[in-house]
Protein backbone atom coordinates (compact mmCIF):
# COMPACT_ATOMS: atom_id res chain seq x y z
CA UNK A 1 0.00 0.00 0.00
CA UNK A 2 2.63 2.60 0.43
CA UNK A 3 4.32 1.56 -2.13
CA UNK A 4 1.38 2.32 -4.45
CA UNK A 5 0.80 5.74 -2.79
CA UNK A 6 4.48 6.63 -2.74
CA UNK A 7 4.47 5.68 -6.49
CA UNK A 8 1.10 7.62 -7.08
CA UNK A 9 2.22 10.72 -4.87
CA UNK A 10 4.20 12.77 -7.79
CA UNK A 11 1.74 12.01 -10.26
CA UNK A 12 -1.08 13.26 -8.37
CA UNK A 13 0.82 16.93 -7.44
CA UNK A 14 1.60 16.90 -11.29
CA UNK A 15 -1.98 17.19 -12.11
CA UNK A 16 -3.06 19.47 -9.33
CA UNK A 17 -0.30 22.14 -10.45
CA UNK A 18 -1.23 21.53 -14.11
CA UNK A 19 -4.79 22.36 -12.94
CA UNK A 20 -4.40 25.10 -11.06
CA UNK A 21 -2.23 26.09 -13.54
CA UNK A 22 -4.67 26.15 -16.21
CA UNK A 23 -7.57 27.75 -14.00
CA UNK A 24 -5.13 30.33 -13.64
CA UNK A 25 -4.91 30.94 -17.29
CA UNK A 26 -8.54 30.83 -17.88
CA UNK A 27 -9.15 33.19 -15.73
CA UNK A 28 -6.18 35.41 -16.83
CA UNK A 29 -7.23 35.26 -20.57
CA UNK A 30 -11.00 35.64 -19.87
CA UNK A 31 -11.30 37.82 -17.56
CA UNK A 32 -14.24 36.11 -16.39
CA UNK A 33 -16.15 38.06 -19.03
CA UNK A 34 -19.77 37.40 -19.62
CA UNK A 35 -19.53 39.39 -22.77
CA UNK A 36 -18.14 36.36 -25.04
CA UNK A 37 -19.59 33.76 -27.02
CA UNK A 38 -18.97 30.45 -25.10
CA UNK A 39 -17.41 28.25 -27.61
CA UNK A 40 -19.31 25.80 -29.93
CA UNK A 41 -17.77 22.66 -27.63
CA UNK A 42 -18.37 24.02 -24.85
CA UNK A 43 -22.08 24.87 -25.66
CA UNK A 44 -22.73 21.38 -26.91
CA UNK A 45 -20.93 19.92 -24.09
CA UNK A 46 -22.91 22.14 -21.41
CA UNK A 47 -26.54 20.96 -22.96
CA UNK A 48 -25.35 17.32 -22.97
CA UNK A 49 -24.55 17.50 -19.28
CA UNK A 50 -28.12 19.50 -18.71
CA UNK A 51 -30.51 17.04 -20.86
CA UNK A 52 -28.01 14.15 -18.08
CA UNK A 53 -29.44 15.95 -14.96
CA UNK A 54 -33.15 15.40 -16.09
CA UNK A 55 -34.80 12.33 -15.06
CA UNK A 56 -36.04 9.93 -17.76
CA UNK A 57 -39.73 9.92 -15.55
CA UNK A 58 -39.74 13.79 -16.37
CA UNK A 59 -38.10 14.00 -19.52
CA UNK A 60 -40.78 11.76 -21.25
CA UNK A 61 -43.76 13.48 -19.39
CA UNK A 62 -46.61 14.29 -21.55
CA UNK A 63 -48.14 18.40 -21.13
CA UNK A 64 -50.67 17.26 -18.41
CA UNK A 65 -52.53 20.87 -19.83
CA UNK A 66 -54.56 20.30 -22.85
CA UNK A 67 -53.48 21.95 -25.96
CA UNK A 68 -55.98 24.87 -26.43
CA UNK A 69 -55.68 28.76 -26.96
CA UNK A 70 -56.80 29.58 -23.68
CA UNK A 71 -53.66 27.71 -22.55
CA UNK A 72 -51.14 29.40 -24.76
CA UNK A 73 -52.82 32.70 -24.37
CA UNK A 74 -52.09 32.29 -20.31
CA UNK A 75 -48.73 30.67 -20.99
CA UNK A 76 -48.21 34.10 -23.23
CA UNK A 77 -48.97 36.65 -20.69
CA UNK A 78 -47.22 34.94 -17.97
CA UNK A 79 -44.14 35.20 -20.25
CA UNK A 80 -43.97 38.54 -21.04
CA UNK A 81 -44.75 39.25 -17.19
CA UNK A 82 -41.53 36.99 -16.24
CA UNK A 83 -39.67 35.68 -19.32
CA UNK A 84 -39.33 38.44 -21.92
CA UNK A 85 -36.69 40.70 -19.60
CA UNK A 86 -34.05 38.27 -20.89
CA UNK A 87 -35.76 35.97 -23.79
CA UNK A 88 -37.64 38.54 -24.90
CA UNK A 89 -40.72 38.88 -25.94
CA UNK A 90 -40.45 36.75 -29.77
CA UNK A 91 -38.01 34.46 -27.95
CA UNK A 92 -35.44 35.50 -29.75
CA UNK A 93 -32.93 36.58 -26.55
CA UNK A 94 -31.45 39.25 -28.54
CA UNK A 95 -33.52 42.32 -28.04
CA UNK A 96 -33.51 42.93 -24.79
CA UNK A 97 -31.26 44.77 -21.80
CA UNK A 98 -30.26 41.27 -20.61
CA UNK A 99 -30.77 39.22 -23.38
CA UNK A 100 -27.20 38.87 -24.45
CA UNK A 101 -25.18 39.80 -21.17
CA UNK A 102 -25.39 36.34 -20.09
CA UNK A 103 -22.60 33.59 -20.05
CA UNK A 104 -23.63 31.42 -21.97
CA UNK A 105 -26.00 33.48 -24.23
CA UNK A 106 -29.85 33.44 -23.84
CA UNK A 107 -30.61 30.79 -26.07
CA UNK A 108 -33.10 31.60 -29.20
CA UNK A 109 -35.68 29.89 -28.41
CA UNK A 110 -37.15 29.52 -31.83
CA UNK A 111 -34.86 27.46 -33.65
CA UNK A 112 -34.61 23.45 -33.43
CA UNK A 113 -31.92 23.33 -30.25
CA UNK A 114 -35.03 24.77 -27.98
CA UNK A 115 -38.07 23.36 -30.01
CA UNK A 116 -36.46 19.73 -30.20
CA UNK A 117 -36.44 19.48 -26.35
CA UNK A 118 -39.15 17.27 -25.08
CA UNK A 119 -42.02 18.80 -22.74
CA UNK A 120 -40.44 17.16 -20.17
CA UNK A 121 -37.12 18.65 -20.45
CA UNK A 122 -38.56 22.14 -20.76
CA UNK A 123 -40.81 21.73 -17.45
CA UNK A 124 -37.84 20.63 -15.84
CA UNK A 125 -35.34 23.86 -17.02
CA UNK A 126 -38.57 25.94 -16.17
CA UNK A 127 -39.38 24.60 -12.62
CA UNK A 128 -35.50 23.96 -11.57
CA UNK A 129 -33.66 27.05 -13.24
CA UNK A 130 -29.90 26.28 -14.55
CA UNK A 131 -27.78 25.80 -11.89
CA UNK A 132 -24.03 28.55 -13.15
CA UNK A 133 -26.03 30.20 -15.56
CA UNK A 134 -28.53 33.46 -15.75
CA UNK A 135 -32.01 30.89 -15.96
CA UNK A 136 -33.44 31.11 -12.40
CA UNK A 137 -35.77 28.81 -11.09
CA UNK A 138 -39.68 29.12 -11.39
CA UNK A 139 -40.67 26.29 -9.47
CA UNK A 140 -42.95 26.55 -6.10
CA UNK A 141 -42.69 23.14 -5.28
CA UNK A 142 -46.06 22.04 -3.40
CA UNK A 143 -46.38 25.49 -2.00
CA UNK A 144 -48.60 26.21 -4.91
CA UNK A 145 -49.95 23.53 -6.97
CA UNK A 146 -51.36 26.35 -9.14
CA UNK A 147 -47.54 27.10 -10.31
CA UNK A 148 -46.95 24.00 -12.22
CA UNK A 149 -49.99 24.73 -14.47
CA UNK A 150 -48.55 27.49 -15.08
CA UNK A 151 -45.60 26.33 -16.31
CA UNK A 152 -47.03 23.58 -18.03
CA UNK A 153 -49.32 26.84 -20.03
CA UNK A 154 -45.51 28.40 -20.31
CA UNK A 155 -44.50 25.33 -22.39
CA UNK A 156 -47.38 25.51 -24.69
CA UNK A 157 -46.61 29.08 -24.69
CA UNK A 158 -42.99 28.15 -25.74
CA UNK A 159 -43.79 25.79 -28.70
CA UNK A 160 -46.09 28.96 -30.17
CA UNK A 161 -42.71 31.00 -30.71
CA UNK A 162 -41.63 30.12 -33.73
CA UNK A 163 -44.73 31.22 -35.41
CA UNK A 164 -45.63 34.32 -32.84
CA UNK A 165 -47.87 36.66 -34.50
CA UNK A 166 -47.37 41.11 -34.68
CA UNK A 167 -50.78 41.33 -32.41
CA UNK A 168 -49.32 38.84 -30.23
CA UNK A 169 -46.19 40.80 -29.58
CA UNK A 170 -48.15 44.06 -29.26
CA UNK A 171 -50.06 42.81 -26.39
CA UNK A 172 -47.22 41.19 -24.76
CA UNK A 173 -45.87 44.68 -25.19
CA UNK A 174 -48.44 46.14 -23.09
CA UNK A 175 -47.38 43.30 -20.14
CA UNK A 176 -43.97 43.87 -20.14
CA UNK A 177 -42.75 44.90 -16.75
CA UNK A 178 -39.77 46.86 -18.00
C1 LIG B 1 -32.75 36.42 -15.59
C2 LIG B 1 -32.82 35.97 -16.95
C3 LIG B 1 -33.80 34.90 -17.33
C4 LIG B 1 -35.15 34.88 -17.05
C5 LIG B 1 -35.99 35.92 -16.29
C6 LIG B 1 -35.64 33.68 -17.67
N1 LIG B 1 -34.64 33.00 -18.30
FE1 LIG B 1 -34.80 31.24 -19.32
N2 LIG B 1 -32.81 31.24 -19.66
C7 LIG B 1 -31.93 32.20 -19.26
C8 LIG B 1 -30.59 31.80 -19.66
C9 LIG B 1 -29.31 32.59 -19.41
C10 LIG B 1 -30.70 30.56 -20.30
C11 LIG B 1 -29.57 29.70 -20.87
C12 LIG B 1 -29.34 28.52 -19.94
C13 LIG B 1 -28.40 27.49 -20.51
O1 LIG B 1 -27.56 27.83 -21.34
O2 LIG B 1 -28.50 26.31 -20.10
C14 LIG B 1 -32.11 30.24 -20.28
C15 LIG B 1 -32.63 29.06 -20.83
C16 LIG B 1 -33.98 28.76 -20.88
C17 LIG B 1 -34.53 27.57 -21.51
C18 LIG B 1 -33.72 26.48 -22.20
C19 LIG B 1 -33.70 26.72 -23.68
C20 LIG B 1 -32.60 26.00 -24.39
O3 LIG B 1 -32.73 25.66 -25.57
O4 LIG B 1 -31.54 25.78 -23.78
C21 LIG B 1 -35.88 27.64 -21.38
C22 LIG B 1 -36.90 26.64 -21.89
C23 LIG B 1 -36.18 28.86 -20.67
N3 LIG B 1 -35.00 29.52 -20.37
C24 LIG B 1 -37.46 29.27 -20.35
C25 LIG B 1 -37.73 30.39 -19.56
C26 LIG B 1 -39.06 30.76 -19.13
C27 LIG B 1 -40.34 30.05 -19.52
C28 LIG B 1 -38.93 31.86 -18.33
C29 LIG B 1 -39.99 32.61 -17.56
C30 LIG B 1 -40.84 31.83 -16.67
C31 LIG B 1 -37.51 32.20 -18.30
N4 LIG B 1 -36.82 31.29 -19.04
C32 LIG B 1 -36.97 33.29 -17.63
C33 LIG B 1 -32.23 33.37 -18.60
C34 LIG B 1 -33.48 33.71 -18.11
Amino acid sequence: MRKILIAVIPGLLVAIVVLAAGAVLYIRTTGLAAQPDPGRLETRLARRLRALAVPAEIRTMANPVAASAEATAAGMRHFARYCSLCHGNDGAGTGTAYGRGFFPKVPDMRLADTQQLSDGELFYIIENGVRFTGMPAFGTGTADPQGETLVWQLIHFVRRLPTLGAGELAEMEALNPL
